[in-house]
């Protein structure tokens, strides 16, 4: 992480130079001029953590719920995390009693999970754009999840992070006084600890649930999504003094009723898609996306129809991803949109037992929401009891997913969340989502994102 140990030791050298420049212009202190002392520079250049001016400055981890969580980057804090794809054998066993408890209230539709081919394919009898599965791959819109920003608003998140290139757009965001959602990986969470801190305790910025290994969720058993969410969940509860985090966002945009209700009903989860796609992943990719492509469909949105408000995919992948955002900040904001992270726009905070990153902490583990919750709103208004009920739209994909030119691999990965085609008109409807997807070649490349974080990752490990 060379980029953030530089701008540390630079925000250090400035601070030192500062201090050092405004300590000889302060007037001297003729009471202190017993000259016989001998005055020895302390050991340390800040305050002791006793020091009232902490008291000025506290935040973030300093309020947790109570209980002493290992130090974020410590081996005690790796330990207890699946290095790669969780075991979904091997599951905390309150996080499949909850899920048992789901299931047996009829909380979780029974849609058999899909297979890659291109895109996520269900067997027959199963329509991805009919009101039993709701795939949001095929722009099936479940009511419950959210795709849209009220007119006006400009719903900030961005993806995959956090990684080194991650940093120069949290320092921009903070340099701006804006807040953004962060839909983080958790493998990249293990491997990026100096990122994770930066994003949640010097940015205060929204820190929500991407995965733990980013795979197309709705390929995957029930008990394996359990796992993507659970140890994702867990890494972020256990790094922010115990918070919850209400949002995830599905890799690829590849949910479904099963998946969200999963979510929903075992972690408390809201699932998130977006609206408009920059596919600012695929820059420099073979067939990918340009710099100057995400430039003009980024004017385009900005200087476009406010209603309904944007939800952008963007990523912390790349200087060209970050870069690409910071270039277009300045006409986000002459366009007059009102700029918010994503649990601004739904209303309150990114965590369901915590105001705010520094607010007080209501204690609760990392599935606790069954018992509650399923006495309490069996046959009321609960968010997922008929989900065959809850599909407000389903616009097809603008072609058939499995007559795309993919071939046909079950590795589908790709570098992030969208999976689709570089040649997408959905710039030209600002109210349609342009999140899914088509099979393309694109489904060839592979997820260099995450290989690269996992790669780091792994090397971190070696380093450690
Ligand atoms: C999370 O914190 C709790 C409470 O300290 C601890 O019991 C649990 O083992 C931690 N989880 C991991 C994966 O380290
Ligand atoms: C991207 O790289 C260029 C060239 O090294 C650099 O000037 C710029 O600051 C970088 N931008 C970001 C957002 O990292
Ligand atoms: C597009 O790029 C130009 C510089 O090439 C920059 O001035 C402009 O602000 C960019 N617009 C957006 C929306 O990013
Ligand atoms: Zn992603």
């Amino acid at each position: 992480m060379p980029s953030l140990r530089s701008f540390l030791l630079l925000a250090a050298t400035a601070i030192l130079s500062s201090t050092a420049t405004f300590a000889t212009a302060l007037p001297h202190d003729h009471h202190d001029h017993a000259h016989t002392v001998n005055k020895r520079l302390p050991g340390t250049w800040y305050h002791p953590e006793g020091h009232a001016a902490y008291n000025l400055f506290r935040r973030g981890t300093a309020q947790t719920d109570g209980t002493v969580y290992a130090a974020v980057g410590t081996p005690q804090w790796t330990a207890g995390y699946p290095p790669a794809k969780p075991d979904p054998n091997a599951l905390p066993k309150a996080w499949t009693d909850a899920y048992n408890a789901a299931v047996s209230a009829g909380k979780i539709p029974k849609i058999p999970p899909s297979t890659l081919n291109g895109n996520p394919v269900y067997p027959q009898g199963f329509d991805p754009n009919g009101n039993v599965v709701c795939s949001a791959t095929y722009k099936c819109r479940n009511n419950d999840d959210i795709w849209d920003a009220p007119d006006g608003v400009w719903g900030a998140s961005f993806d995959d992070g956090p990684l080194d290139t991650s940093v120069p757009l949290y320092q921009f965001l903070k340099q701006n006084n804006v807040h953004a959602t962060h839909f983080m990986i958790g493998v990249n969470i293990l491997g990026y600890p100096d990122e994770f801190k930066m994003a949640f305790e010097d940015n205060q910025d929204d820190i929500a649930v991407h995965t733990w290994t980013h795979p197309y969720m709705t390929t995957l058993t029930d008990l394996e999504v359990v796992g993507e969410l659970g140890w994702t969940m867990e890494i972020i509860h256990n790094s922010t003094g115990g918070r919850l985090p209400k949002y995830w966002r599905p890799p690829y945009g590849d949910s479904d009723n099963r998946v969200s209700a999963i979510a929903k009903e075992v972690f408390g989860l809201t699932t998130v898609i977006w609206n408009q796609d920059t596919e600012d992943w695929s820059i420099g990719q073979p067939g990918g996306t340009t710099r100057d492509k995400v430039n003009a469909s980024l004017k385009q949105w900005i200087t476009g129809p406010k209603s309904p408000g944007l939800i952008i995919l963007e990523h912390e992948l790349s200087n060209n991803t970050v870069g690409a955002f910071i270039e277009a900040f300045p006409l986000i904001q002459q366009n007059g949109w009102k700029f918010v992270s994503i649990a601004q726009l739904d209303g309150g905070s990114p965590y369901s037992n915590s105001p705010s990153s520094t607010g007080a902490v209501t204690p609760g583990q990392v599935a606790v929401l069954d018992a509650s919750d399923d006495s309490s709103s069996d046959s009321s208004s609960s968010s997922s009891a008929a989900p065959a009920s809850k599909t407000s739209s389903a616009s097809a994909p603008a072609s058939s997913p499995s007559s795309g030119t993919s071939s046909g691999s079950a590795n589908g990965n790709k570098a992030a969340d969208s999976s689709s085609s570089t040649t997408s008109t959905a710039s030209s409807q600002p109210s349609t989502t342009g999140g899914a997807s088509q099979g393309n070649s694109a489904s060839t490349i592979l997820g260099s994102g995450l290989l690269t974080c996992l790669s780091v990752f792994f090397a971190t490990l070696v380093l450690s």
